[in-house]
């Protein structure tokens, strides 16, 4: 396994519900470490350009208006098989279909509100990085 990053975005669900420590304790404690952080209110078009992947899809527009309704943190995480473990931890995306103790289970009611979002592939880590961070923002450690 090789040591990879991440993109891990906490919603606003999660932000507004204070869990910013909770979550951020999760990674911490599987072994991913926090290489760049912060937070940030997106814009529409800042968040419509990151999940362009979905333009199409009937929930996109929701999905939008989500993601801009208050503040997020995004993170890079690193370490062993990160892209995956980071999935493994944030559970499926439907909180009710989400195994006991991942993170969506715990801090996420509903599909649209589902507290975290966490690259999928070493293509989209890697474009997803580079989407809200330049590279002197990250910290190896
Ligand atoms: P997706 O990339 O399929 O899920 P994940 O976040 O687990 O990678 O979808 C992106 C987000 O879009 C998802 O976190 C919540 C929202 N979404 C809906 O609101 N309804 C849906 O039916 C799906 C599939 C996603
Ligand atoms: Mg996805």
């Amino acid at each position: 396994m090789a040591t990879e990053r991440t993109l891990s975005i906490i919603k606003p669900d999660a932000v507004a519900k204070n869990a910013i420590g909770d979550i951020i304790s999760r990674f911490e404690k599987a072994g991913l470490k926090v290489v760049a952080a912060k937070m940030l209110h997106l814009s529409e078009e800042k968040a419509g350009g990151f999940y362009a992947e979905h333009k199409e899809r009937p929930f996109f527009k929701d999905l939008v208006g989500f993601m801009t309704s208050g503040p997020v943190v995004v993170q890079v995480l690193e370490g062993e098989d990160a892209i995956a473990k980071n999935r493994e931890l944030m559970g499926a995306t439907n909180p009710k279909e989400a195994a006991p103790g991942t993170i969506r289970a715990d801090f996420a009611e509903t599909i649209d509100a589902n507290a975290v979002h966490g690259s999928d592939s070493p293509a989209s880590a890697e474009r997803e990085v580079a989407y809200f961070f330049s590279a002197d923002e990250i910290c190896p450690r």
